[in-house]
Protein backbone atom coordinates (compact mmCIF):
# COMPACT_ATOMS: atom_id res chain seq x y z
CA UNK A 1 0.00 0.00 0.00
CA UNK A 2 0.91 3.42 -0.87
CA UNK A 3 1.48 5.54 2.30
CA UNK A 4 0.75 9.27 2.94
CA UNK A 5 0.08 10.09 -0.71
CA UNK A 6 -0.60 13.87 -1.43
CA UNK A 7 -3.23 15.64 -3.50
CA UNK A 8 -4.38 18.70 -4.18
CA UNK A 9 -8.02 19.43 -5.03
CA UNK A 10 -9.11 22.68 -6.70
CA UNK A 11 -12.86 24.25 -6.67
CA UNK A 12 -14.48 27.51 -7.59
CA UNK A 13 -13.07 30.04 -4.78
CA UNK A 14 -15.51 30.26 -2.55
CA UNK A 15 -16.99 26.86 -2.10
CA UNK A 16 -14.18 25.09 -0.57
CA UNK A 17 -15.89 24.08 2.60
CA UNK A 18 -18.05 21.60 0.67
CA UNK A 19 -14.74 20.66 -1.08
CA UNK A 20 -14.08 19.42 2.40
CA UNK A 21 -16.88 17.43 3.35
CA UNK A 22 -16.83 15.70 0.39
CA UNK A 23 -13.05 14.57 1.04
CA UNK A 24 -14.37 13.84 4.96
CA UNK A 25 -16.88 11.73 3.11
CA UNK A 26 -14.14 9.74 1.60
CA UNK A 27 -12.23 9.32 5.15
CA UNK A 28 -8.92 11.80 3.42
CA UNK A 29 -7.11 12.80 5.75
CA UNK A 30 -5.12 15.59 6.80
CA UNK A 31 -7.19 17.89 4.59
CA UNK A 32 -6.29 21.46 4.42
CA UNK A 33 -7.71 24.43 2.94
CA UNK A 34 -5.85 27.16 0.78
CA UNK A 35 -2.92 25.87 0.81
CA UNK A 36 0.04 27.94 0.15
CA UNK A 37 -1.95 31.04 -0.09
CA UNK A 38 -4.08 29.44 -3.01
CA UNK A 39 -7.86 30.13 -2.75
CA UNK A 40 -9.76 27.26 -4.11
CA UNK A 41 -7.89 24.86 -3.49
CA UNK A 42 -7.36 22.10 -0.27
CA UNK A 43 -4.85 19.63 0.15
CA UNK A 44 -5.70 15.88 1.21
CA UNK A 45 -3.60 12.39 2.27
CA UNK A 46 -5.06 8.94 0.57
CA UNK A 47 -3.69 5.87 1.43
CA UNK A 48 -3.76 4.72 -2.31
CA UNK A 49 -4.70 6.13 -5.93
CA UNK A 50 -7.69 3.85 -5.67
CA UNK A 51 -9.81 5.87 -3.63
CA UNK A 52 -8.64 9.36 -5.73
CA UNK A 53 -9.72 7.66 -8.91
CA UNK A 54 -12.83 7.10 -7.28
CA UNK A 55 -12.89 10.82 -5.97
CA UNK A 56 -12.05 11.92 -9.40
CA UNK A 57 -14.89 9.80 -10.84
CA UNK A 58 -17.62 11.01 -8.12
CA UNK A 59 -16.90 14.36 -6.88
CA UNK A 60 -19.30 17.28 -7.17
CA UNK A 61 -17.64 19.99 -6.39
CA UNK A 62 -14.07 19.73 -7.31
CA UNK A 63 -12.61 21.18 -11.00
CA UNK A 64 -9.35 19.38 -10.63
CA UNK A 65 -7.05 17.14 -8.79
CA UNK A 66 -3.49 16.75 -9.11
CA UNK A 67 -0.85 14.68 -7.32
CA UNK A 68 1.80 16.81 -5.54
CA UNK A 69 5.57 16.09 -6.03
CA UNK A 70 7.32 18.47 -4.42
CA UNK A 71 7.43 21.91 -3.11
CA UNK A 72 10.40 24.05 -2.89
CA UNK A 73 11.21 28.14 -2.08
CA UNK A 74 12.60 29.99 -4.48
CA UNK A 75 15.08 31.49 -2.28
CA UNK A 76 17.17 33.51 -4.08
CA UNK A 77 14.57 35.65 -6.44
CA UNK A 78 17.24 36.48 -8.75
CA UNK A 79 18.11 33.48 -9.16
CA UNK A 80 14.38 31.60 -10.16
CA UNK A 81 15.59 29.84 -13.24
CA UNK A 82 18.45 28.06 -11.98
CA UNK A 83 16.32 26.90 -8.67
CA UNK A 84 13.37 26.04 -10.66
CA UNK A 85 15.38 24.16 -13.50
CA UNK A 86 17.40 22.21 -10.92
CA UNK A 87 14.26 20.75 -8.72
CA UNK A 88 12.36 20.37 -11.86
CA UNK A 89 15.64 18.12 -13.39
CA UNK A 90 15.50 16.22 -10.06
CA UNK A 91 11.59 15.37 -9.98
CA UNK A 92 10.52 12.14 -10.39
CA UNK A 93 8.41 12.43 -13.66
CA UNK A 94 9.74 9.12 -15.34
CA UNK A 95 6.41 6.94 -13.73
CA UNK A 96 4.54 8.92 -15.72
CA UNK A 97 6.67 9.79 -18.69
CA UNK A 98 7.41 7.70 -21.84
CA UNK A 99 8.72 8.64 -25.45
CA UNK A 100 5.48 8.17 -26.72
CA UNK A 101 3.50 10.48 -23.48
CA UNK A 102 3.01 14.42 -24.68
CA UNK A 103 3.45 16.69 -21.92
CA UNK A 104 3.40 20.02 -20.76
CA UNK A 105 3.72 22.44 -17.83
CA UNK A 106 1.01 24.60 -16.80
CA UNK A 107 1.97 27.58 -14.45
CA UNK A 108 -0.42 29.82 -12.02
CA UNK A 109 1.04 32.24 -10.08
CA UNK A 110 -0.02 34.50 -7.12
CA UNK A 111 1.40 37.47 -5.83
CA UNK A 112 4.42 39.42 -7.75
CA UNK A 113 6.89 37.99 -9.41
CA UNK A 114 9.85 39.15 -11.65
CA UNK A 115 8.80 36.65 -14.45
CA UNK A 116 5.15 35.60 -15.75
CA UNK A 117 3.64 32.13 -16.14
CA UNK A 118 4.86 31.23 -19.58
CA UNK A 119 8.41 31.92 -18.09
CA UNK A 120 8.58 28.87 -15.51
CA UNK A 121 6.92 26.56 -18.05
CA UNK A 122 9.27 27.38 -20.32
CA UNK A 123 12.30 26.89 -18.00
CA UNK A 124 10.58 23.38 -16.33
CA UNK A 125 9.92 22.42 -19.65
CA UNK A 126 13.48 22.61 -20.90
CA UNK A 127 14.26 20.51 -17.81
CA UNK A 128 11.57 17.78 -17.95
CA UNK A 129 12.95 17.23 -21.39
CA UNK A 130 16.53 17.67 -20.27
CA UNK A 131 16.35 14.63 -17.55
CA UNK A 132 14.73 12.77 -19.93
CA UNK A 133 16.95 13.20 -22.40
CA UNK A 134 20.24 12.20 -20.61
CA UNK A 135 18.41 9.20 -18.89
CA UNK A 136 16.51 7.95 -22.46
CA UNK A 137 18.40 9.59 -25.18
CA UNK A 138 15.14 10.09 -26.00
CA UNK A 139 13.21 13.09 -26.79
CA UNK A 140 9.49 12.96 -25.06
CA UNK A 141 7.05 14.82 -27.15
CA UNK A 142 5.61 18.02 -26.00
CA UNK A 143 1.81 19.25 -27.03
CA UNK A 144 0.66 22.47 -25.59
CA UNK A 145 -2.79 22.21 -26.80
CA UNK A 146 -3.81 18.66 -25.31
CA UNK A 147 -0.85 16.54 -23.68
CA UNK A 148 -1.60 13.06 -22.35
CA UNK A 149 0.36 14.56 -19.21
CA UNK A 150 0.03 18.00 -17.60
CA UNK A 151 3.27 18.61 -15.19
CA UNK A 152 1.80 21.61 -12.87
CA UNK A 153 4.44 24.13 -11.48
CA UNK A 154 2.95 26.23 -9.63
CA UNK A 155 4.44 29.61 -7.82
CA UNK A 156 2.83 31.46 -4.45
CA UNK A 157 2.44 34.56 -3.18
CA UNK A 158 5.79 33.64 -0.85
CA UNK A 159 7.74 32.05 -3.87
CA UNK A 160 6.93 28.88 -2.49
CA UNK A 161 7.14 26.77 -5.79
CA UNK A 162 4.61 23.51 -5.64
CA UNK A 163 4.89 20.97 -8.50
CA UNK A 164 2.59 17.81 -9.48
CA UNK A 165 0.80 15.95 -12.05
CA UNK A 166 -2.26 16.96 -13.17
CA UNK A 167 -4.80 13.98 -13.00
CA UNK A 168 -7.81 16.04 -14.69
CA UNK A 169 -6.33 16.92 -17.57
CA UNK A 170 -7.58 19.22 -20.25
CA UNK A 171 -11.76 19.23 -19.58
CA UNK A 172 -12.63 20.27 -15.91
CA UNK A 173 -14.44 17.90 -13.83
CA UNK A 174 -17.09 21.16 -13.77
CA UNK A 175 -18.17 19.77 -17.35
CA UNK A 176 -20.32 16.75 -17.02
CA UNK A 177 -21.47 16.37 -20.42
CA UNK A 178 -24.90 16.58 -19.97
CA UNK A 179 -24.63 19.65 -21.69
CA UNK A 180 -26.30 19.60 -25.03
CA UNK A 181 -28.86 22.94 -25.18
CA UNK A 182 -26.40 25.80 -24.10
CA UNK A 183 -28.21 28.73 -21.72
CA UNK A 184 -27.21 31.23 -22.33
CA UNK A 185 -26.19 32.15 -19.14
CA UNK A 186 -25.85 28.75 -17.10
CA UNK A 187 -24.25 27.73 -13.51
CA UNK A 188 -21.46 25.28 -13.60
CA UNK A 189 -22.85 22.08 -12.10
CA UNK A 190 -19.99 22.34 -9.12
CA UNK A 191 -21.79 25.39 -7.80
CA UNK A 192 -25.36 23.78 -8.13
CA UNK A 193 -24.12 20.79 -6.19
CA UNK A 194 -22.41 23.38 -3.63
CA UNK A 195 -26.14 24.80 -4.00
CA UNK A 196 -27.94 21.42 -2.89
CA UNK A 197 -25.18 20.45 -0.58
CA UNK A 198 -25.73 23.94 1.74
CA UNK A 199 -29.34 22.85 1.41
CA UNK A 200 -29.02 19.28 2.58
CA UNK A 201 -30.72 17.66 0.01
CA UNK A 202 -31.47 14.03 -0.21
CA UNK A 203 -33.90 12.04 -2.61
CA UNK A 204 -36.93 12.28 -0.16
CA UNK A 205 -37.05 16.07 -0.66
CA UNK A 206 -39.04 17.23 -2.60
CA UNK A 207 -37.32 20.17 -4.49
CA UNK A 208 -38.06 23.15 -7.12
CA UNK A 209 -36.34 24.71 -9.55
CA UNK A 210 -38.88 27.69 -10.29
CA UNK A 211 -36.12 29.07 -12.85
CA UNK A 212 -34.59 25.96 -14.17
CA UNK A 213 -32.95 27.58 -17.44
CA UNK A 214 -30.91 24.40 -18.67
CA UNK A 215 -31.60 22.70 -15.70
CA UNK A 216 -28.38 22.76 -14.16
CA UNK A 217 -30.00 22.54 -10.73
CA UNK A 218 -32.23 19.94 -10.96
CA UNK A 219 -30.18 17.70 -13.10
CA UNK A 220 -27.38 17.73 -10.79
CA UNK A 221 -30.07 16.82 -7.65
CA UNK A 222 -31.03 13.81 -9.73
CA UNK A 223 -27.56 12.80 -10.25
CA UNK A 224 -27.48 13.05 -6.61
CA UNK A 225 -30.57 11.27 -5.82
CA UNK A 226 -29.98 8.19 -7.76
CA UNK A 227 -25.90 7.89 -6.58
CA UNK A 228 -24.66 8.57 -10.11
CA UNK A 229 -21.48 9.89 -10.40
CA UNK A 230 -20.53 13.28 -11.82
CA UNK A 231 -18.51 12.32 -14.66
CA UNK A 232 -20.69 9.02 -15.58
CA UNK A 233 -21.14 10.40 -19.53
CA UNK A 234 -17.44 11.11 -19.73
CA UNK A 235 -16.57 7.51 -18.49
CA UNK A 236 -14.43 6.38 -21.69
CA UNK A 237 -12.59 10.00 -21.85
CA UNK A 238 -11.23 10.38 -18.12
CA UNK A 239 -7.70 11.69 -18.56
CA UNK A 240 -6.98 9.49 -16.10
CA UNK A 241 -7.07 6.59 -19.25
CA UNK A 242 -4.46 8.11 -20.70
CA UNK A 243 -1.35 8.42 -17.87
CA UNK A 244 0.88 5.85 -18.47
CA UNK A 245 0.83 5.09 -14.82
CA UNK A 246 -1.92 3.34 -14.15
CA UNK A 247 -3.35 0.34 -16.03
CA UNK A 248 -6.55 1.74 -18.25
CA UNK A 249 -8.30 -1.80 -17.22
CA UNK A 250 -8.13 -1.44 -13.67
CA UNK A 251 -9.25 1.87 -13.71
CA UNK A 252 -11.89 0.73 -15.91
CA UNK A 253 -12.96 -2.14 -13.39
CA UNK A 254 -12.85 0.41 -10.47
CA UNK A 255 -15.45 2.87 -12.32
CA UNK A 256 -17.57 -0.18 -13.03
CA UNK A 257 -17.93 -0.97 -9.37
CA UNK A 258 -18.68 2.86 -8.97
CA UNK A 259 -21.66 2.37 -11.18
CA UNK A 260 -22.93 -0.65 -9.93
CA UNK A 261 -23.55 1.91 -6.94
CA UNK A 262 -26.19 3.93 -8.90
CA UNK A 263 -30.01 2.77 -7.76
CA UNK A 264 -33.08 3.49 -9.79
CA UNK A 265 -35.33 5.15 -7.42
CA UNK A 266 -37.88 7.45 -7.27
CA UNK A 267 -37.32 11.41 -6.40
CA UNK A 268 -39.42 14.70 -6.66
CA UNK A 269 -37.64 17.07 -8.28
CA UNK A 270 -39.65 19.76 -10.34
CA UNK A 271 -37.87 22.26 -12.48
CA UNK A 272 -39.50 25.05 -14.37
CA UNK A 273 -39.10 28.42 -16.75
CA UNK A 274 -41.06 30.99 -18.04
CA UNK A 275 -39.34 30.48 -21.62
CA UNK A 276 -40.20 26.89 -23.00
CA UNK A 277 -37.61 27.25 -25.04
CA UNK A 278 -35.47 26.72 -21.99
CA UNK A 279 -37.43 23.98 -20.46
CA UNK A 280 -37.36 22.26 -23.94
CA UNK A 281 -33.28 22.77 -23.44
CA UNK A 282 -33.25 21.33 -20.15
CA UNK A 283 -35.31 18.07 -21.30
CA UNK A 284 -32.50 17.73 -23.70
CA UNK A 285 -30.02 18.09 -21.05
CA UNK A 286 -31.46 15.11 -19.21
CA UNK A 287 -31.70 12.98 -21.87
CA UNK A 288 -28.27 11.01 -21.72
CA UNK A 289 -28.80 10.90 -18.21
CA UNK A 290 -32.28 8.92 -19.06
CA UNK A 291 -33.87 11.07 -15.83
CA UNK A 292 -35.84 13.02 -18.08
CA UNK A 293 -39.13 10.66 -17.26
CA UNK A 294 -38.26 11.65 -13.76
CA UNK A 295 -38.20 15.04 -13.00
CA UNK A 296 -41.37 17.04 -13.81
CA UNK A 297 -40.96 19.94 -16.37
CA UNK A 298 -43.32 23.02 -16.30
CA UNK A 299 -43.53 25.78 -18.26
CA UNK A 300 -45.11 28.85 -15.59
CA UNK A 301 -43.94 32.57 -14.72
CA UNK A 302 -42.93 32.38 -11.19
CA UNK A 303 -45.72 35.12 -10.24
CA UNK A 304 -48.49 31.84 -11.00
CA UNK A 305 -47.26 29.04 -8.59
CA UNK A 306 -49.13 29.74 -6.08
CA UNK A 307 -51.93 28.82 -8.23
CA UNK A 308 -50.37 26.60 -10.29
CA UNK A 309 -49.12 24.45 -7.93
CA UNK A 310 -52.34 24.86 -5.70
CA UNK A 311 -51.80 22.76 -2.20
CA UNK A 312 -48.35 21.50 -3.26
CA UNK A 313 -45.30 22.78 -0.87
CA UNK A 314 -41.64 22.16 -1.61
CA UNK A 315 -38.83 21.12 1.18
CA UNK A 316 -35.72 22.86 -1.03
CA UNK A 317 -36.27 25.37 -3.36
CA UNK A 318 -32.89 25.92 -4.99
CA UNK A 319 -32.86 28.37 -7.93
CA UNK A 320 -30.40 31.19 -10.22
CA UNK A 321 -32.58 33.43 -11.03
CA UNK A 322 -32.15 36.15 -13.59
CA UNK A 323 -29.42 38.76 -12.67
CA UNK A 324 -30.58 41.48 -14.84
CA UNK A 325 -27.07 43.04 -15.93
CA UNK A 326 -27.16 43.50 -19.30
CA UNK A 327 -30.65 44.09 -20.05
CA UNK A 328 -31.93 47.60 -20.33
CA UNK A 329 -34.45 47.37 -18.02
CA UNK A 330 -33.13 45.55 -14.33
CA UNK A 331 -35.90 47.41 -12.26
CA UNK A 332 -38.51 44.17 -14.70
CA UNK A 333 -35.90 41.85 -13.26
CA UNK A 334 -35.75 43.44 -9.61
CA UNK A 335 -39.37 42.34 -9.82
CA UNK A 336 -38.81 39.20 -10.45
CA UNK A 337 -37.13 39.10 -6.77
CA UNK A 338 -40.32 40.16 -5.36
CA UNK A 339 -42.71 37.51 -7.06
CA UNK A 340 -39.95 34.76 -5.93
CA UNK A 341 -39.74 35.81 -2.20
CA UNK A 342 -43.80 36.50 -2.41
CA UNK A 343 -44.39 33.63 -3.90
CA UNK A 344 -41.96 31.42 -1.47
CA UNK A 345 -44.72 32.09 1.48
CA UNK A 346 -46.91 29.89 -0.21
CA UNK A 347 -45.06 27.26 -1.66
CA UNK A 348 -42.46 26.48 0.72
CA UNK A 349 -42.93 24.03 3.70
CA UNK A 350 -42.47 25.40 7.26
CA UNK A 351 -38.97 25.45 8.02
CA UNK A 352 -38.50 24.95 4.32
CA UNK A 353 -34.77 25.32 3.03
CA UNK A 354 -33.69 27.87 0.03
CA UNK A 355 -30.51 28.30 -1.74
CA UNK A 356 -30.30 31.09 -4.44
CA UNK A 357 -27.01 32.07 -6.61
CA UNK A 358 -27.09 35.58 -7.79
CA UNK A 359 -24.67 38.67 -7.66
CA UNK A 360 -27.85 41.26 -6.71
CA UNK A 361 -27.46 40.93 -3.11
CA UNK A 362 -29.35 44.10 -2.09
CA UNK A 363 -32.28 42.51 -4.03
CA UNK A 364 -32.48 39.54 -2.08
CA UNK A 365 -31.91 41.24 1.30
CA UNK A 366 -34.24 43.55 0.87
CA UNK A 367 -37.00 41.03 -0.17
CA UNK A 368 -35.94 38.09 2.02
CA UNK A 369 -35.95 40.37 4.79
CA UNK A 370 -39.23 42.05 3.52
CA UNK A 371 -41.59 38.98 3.07
CA UNK A 372 -40.33 38.32 6.61
CA UNK A 373 -37.82 35.28 5.52
CA UNK A 374 -34.10 34.91 7.28
CA UNK A 375 -30.59 34.74 5.70
CA UNK A 376 -28.95 32.39 7.80
CA UNK A 377 -25.74 32.12 5.34
CA UNK A 378 -24.32 33.97 2.57
CA UNK A 379 -21.20 32.48 0.60
CA UNK A 380 -19.19 34.97 -1.84
CA UNK A 381 -18.24 32.44 -5.05
CA UNK A 382 -16.48 33.68 -8.20
CA UNK A 383 -19.24 32.17 -10.90
CA UNK A 384 -17.64 33.63 -14.58
CA UNK A 385 -16.23 36.97 -13.86
CA UNK A 386 -19.13 37.68 -11.33
CA UNK A 387 -18.90 38.60 -7.57
CA UNK A 388 -22.06 36.09 -6.66
CA UNK A 389 -23.69 34.98 -3.66
CA UNK A 390 -24.69 31.79 -2.56
CA UNK A 391 -27.68 32.76 0.06
CA UNK A 392 -29.01 30.11 2.52
CA UNK A 393 -32.57 31.30 3.68
CA UNK A 394 -34.69 28.72 5.64
CA UNK A 395 -38.66 28.97 6.14
CA UNK A 396 -40.61 30.28 9.40
CA UNK A 397 -41.89 28.60 11.69
C1 LIG B 1 -29.80 32.69 -14.78
S1 LIG B 1 -30.98 31.77 -15.65
C2 LIG B 1 -30.89 30.17 -14.92
C3 LIG B 1 -29.83 29.32 -15.55
C4 LIG B 1 -29.78 27.91 -15.00
N1 LIG B 1 -29.40 27.89 -13.61
C5 LIG B 1 -28.83 27.05 -15.84
O1 LIG B 1 -27.78 26.63 -15.31
O2 LIG B 1 -29.08 26.83 -17.01
C6 LIG B 1 -32.49 32.40 -15.08
C7 LIG B 1 -33.74 31.79 -15.71
O3 LIG B 1 -34.87 32.37 -15.08
C8 LIG B 1 -35.94 32.40 -16.02
N2 LIG B 1 -36.93 33.41 -15.57
C9 LIG B 1 -36.80 34.75 -15.56
N3 LIG B 1 -37.91 35.32 -15.04
C10 LIG B 1 -38.75 34.31 -14.71
C11 LIG B 1 -40.05 34.26 -14.14
N4 LIG B 1 -40.70 35.37 -13.83
N5 LIG B 1 -40.62 33.05 -13.94
C12 LIG B 1 -39.95 31.91 -14.26
N6 LIG B 1 -38.73 31.91 -14.83
C13 LIG B 1 -38.14 33.08 -15.04
C14 LIG B 1 -35.23 32.80 -17.32
O4 LIG B 1 -36.00 32.40 -18.44
C15 LIG B 1 -33.90 32.05 -17.20
O5 LIG B 1 -33.93 30.84 -17.91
Amino acid sequence: MDENLKFISTCAVGIEEFLIQELKEFNFKNIKKEPFNFRGRVLFEAENFEDVIRHIYRTRISNRIWYFLKIFKLTEISNWKDIIYEYIYSLDSDEFLDEYTSFAIRTKRRGKHPFYSYDVEKVAGQAVIDRFLNKKKKRPPVDLENPDLIIRVDVSTDNTVICGIDLVGYESLHKRGYRKYEHPAPIKGTIASAMLRLTEYEKEKHLLDPMAGGGTIPIEASMMAINMPSQFLKKQKLHILKIKKFEREKILEILDEEDKKIIDDTFFIYAGDKIDKHLEGAIENTKSLRVHNKIRFYVEDIKNLKYFFKNKKFDIIATNPPYGIKVAYPEEVKRVYRDFFKTLKEILKDKGRIALLTPRRDWVHEYAYGFGFEIKKEIKVYHGKLDTGIFFIEGKK
